[in-house]
C-alpha cells in the first residue's frame, strides 16, 4: 500500500524529500536568528546547549511528526482526525494551522526585507555610508509602508507560485535547485570569512565555550529556537511526512534533516562572526546583526558588493524554501478538509496570508504602529510582534508538547513501531530511546519552557 489514495501528490525521490524537509528547516531561523542570538547569549556555551536541545527534543519530535503524517496520509488537522477519530486531538492540528498562518504573516515581512537588501547590495545603497547611516537605512525600510508591503507581496507571490505547482512539480523541484544553491553560497562565504586576517577571534567565539557567560534565559531561548529552526510544533513536518513514500526510513530521514539544519546554522555563524570580529563590530547587535552589522562588514571587505549580494541572496533563498513549507500546511488543509481544488486553495491561502502579512509589516510604520493587541504575559504588542510572540511562546511549544504526547502515549505502540520500521522491514534498535524522549524528556522540558515563556514561573 504505497498510497491509500492514487490521486494524492507526493515526493518522488528520497533526495527530493530531504531537500524539501531540510529546505523547510533551514531558513531565516538559521541565517538571521541563530547568529544573532548566539551573539547575544555569549557564543560557544550557548551553542552547546542548543545542540543538546536539538538532539534530545528536536530530533524525537521531528520523527514524531513524520510518523503521524505518513501514518495518516493527511494534512495536519486531518491526520489527528484519522488517527484518533471523535476526540479533541484534531485541535492540535488546528493550533498548527493558526501557527502556520501567523508565522508566515511575519516571516514574509522579514523575507521581504531580504529581497530589498538584494536590491540594496546590487545598487550599492550602503556603500560608503557610516555605521549610523547604515542603521538609518534599515529603519527607513521597515518604517516605509509602501516598500514593506510591496516587498512582502513580491516574496509571497513567489512562494505561492511554487506551492501552486504542487509537491512533485513545485516544492520538490524548486527545493532541489534552491538548496544546493544555498549550500554553495554559504560555503563560499565561509571560505572568505575564515581566511580574513583576524578571523580566529570569531572562530574562538563560536567554538570555545565560556560557561560563565551562560544564563538561564539562554537555555530557554536555545530550546525555543530549536523548535522554530527545525520547523516543529505546527504540523509542517506532519504535512511533509504525509508525502513521504512508505518505503523511506523515517528515522534516518529525521536524523539527516536535523543534522543538515544544525550544520547550516553553524556554517552561518562561521560566515558571520569571523568577519564581525575581524572588523571590530559588535557581535551582540541583536536582530539588526545581518541587516545593519553585516553591511558595515561588507563595506570594509575587498569585493564587498559581491559578498553582500551573495549573502542576501542566500537569506532570501533560505526564507523561500521555508515559506513554501508553511504555506503548504494551510493549502493542504484547504484542499483536503474543505475539498477545494488545490490551485484555488493556493491562491486563497496566499492572498489571505499576504493580507495579514501586510498588516504585520505596517505595524512598524506610522500606519498601524499605534495598533496594540494584548497577549497574556507579554502586555500589548504591535501586530508583527503579537503574531511572532503568540506563535513562538504559545502555539509552537504547545503543539510540540501535544505531538510528543500523542506519539508517546496516545497512538498504539504497535502502530508507531509499524510506521517507523516500515512494517518490520528495517531494524530500529533505537526505538526504546526514542520512546523515552517522546514520552518523558521532551514533554517535561517543553512544559518548563512554555510555563517560563508565558511567565507562570521564572527560572
Ligand atoms: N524553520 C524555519 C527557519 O528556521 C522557520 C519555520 C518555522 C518553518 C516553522 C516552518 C515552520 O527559518
Amino acid at each position: 500500500m504505497d498510497n491509500n489514495n492514487v490521486q494524492r501528490d507526493g515526493f518522488s525521490s528520497r533526495l527530493g524529500i530531504l531537500f524539501a524537509a531540510a529546505g523547510s528547516a533551514i531558513g531565516l531561523g538559521n541565517i538571521w536568528k541563530f547568529p544573532y542570538i548566539t551573539g547575544v547569549y555569549g557564543g560557544a556555551a550557548f551553542i552547546l546547549v542548543y545542540l543538546l536541545c536539538i538532539a534530545l527534543i528536536g530530533l524525537p519530535i521531528m520523527l514524531s511528526e513524520f510518523t503521524i503524517g505518513r501514518r495518516a496520509q493527511k494534512n495536519a488537522i486531518g491526520s489527528f482526525k484519522t488517527l484518533k477519530p471523535n476526540s479533541p486531538w484534531f485541535l492540535t492540528g488546528w493550533m498548527g494551522f493558526i501557527a502556520a498562518f501567523s508565522i508566515l504573516s511575519f516571516y514574509g515581512v522579514v523575507a521581504g526585507w531580504t529581497v530589498d537588501y538584494i536590491v540594496k547590495a546590487i545598487t550599492g545603497a550602503y556603500v560608503g555610508l557610516d555605521a549610523d547611516a547604515i542603521g538609518g537605512l534599515f529603519v527607513g525600510l521597515i518604517s516605509n509602508p509602501v516598500m514593506t508591503v510591496v516587498y512582502q507581496l513580491i516574496f509571497m507571490i513567489l512562494t505561492g507560485l511554487i506551492v501552486y505547482g504542487g509537491i512533485k512539480d513545485g516544492i520538490e523541484k524548486y527545493s532541489k535547485i534552491l538548496m544546493p544553491l544555498l549550500l554553495v553560497i554559504i560555503v563560499i562565504l565561509d571560505v572568505r570569512a575564515v581566511t580574513l586576517p583576524g578571523a580566529s577571534e570569531g572562530i574562538n567565539f563560536l567554538f570555545s565555550p565560556d560557561f560563565s557567560a551562560l544564563s538561564a534565559e539562554a537555555v530557554l531561548v536555545a530550546l525555543g529556537h530549536a523548535f522554530f529552526s527545525l520547523s516543529l510544533g505546527m504540523g509542517t513536518m506532519i504535512t511533509y511526512g504525509s508525502y513521504i513514500g512508505k518505503k523511506e526510513d523515517l528515522g534516518s530521514m529525521a536524523l539527516q534533516v536535523t543534522i543538515a539544519d544544525t550544520v547550516i546554522a553553524l556554517l552561518a555563524g562561521l560566515a558571520i562572526f569571523p568577519a564581525v570580529f575581524a572588523f571590530g563590530v559588535e557581535p551582540a547587535a541583536g536582530p539588526g546583526l545581518v541587516f545593519i552589522t553585516l553591511p558595515n562588514v561588507f563595506n570594509q571587505m575587498a569585493g564587498g558588493m559581491i559578498w553582500g549580494v551573495l549573502f542576501f541572496l542566500l537569506l532570501a533563498v533560505a526564507a523561500l524554501t521555508s515559506a513554501i513549507s508553511i504555506l503548504e500546511v494551510v493549502v493542504a488543509y484547504f484542499a483536503e478538509e474543505l475539498k477545494m481544488p488545490r490551485h484555488k486553495a493556493t491562491i486563497l491561502a496566499t492572498a489571505a496570508i499576504s493580507f495579514v502579512g501586510a498588516l504585520a509589516g505596517l505595524s512598524y510604520t506610522s500606519v498601524l504602529g499605534n495598533v496594540l493587541i494584548p497577549l497574556p504575559g507579554f502586555g500589548s504588542l504591535v501586530i508583527f510582534d503579537w503574531l511572532d510572540m503568540l506563535s513562538a511562546n504559545y502555539l509552537l511549544p504547545l503543539g510540540g508538547l501535544f505531538i510528543s504526547i500523542f506519539v508517546g502515549w496516545i497512538m498504539k505502540k504497535e502502530d508507531v513501531i509499524d510506521e517507523v520500521s516500515n512494517s518490520g522491514a528495517i531494524k530500529i534498535s533505537w526505538f526504546g530511546a526514542f520512546m523515552i524522549l517522546a514520552k518523558v524528556v521532551a514533554p517535561i522540558m517543553i512544559a518548563i519552557v512554555f510555563l517560563n515563556g508565558i511567565g507562570i514561573f521564572k527560572f
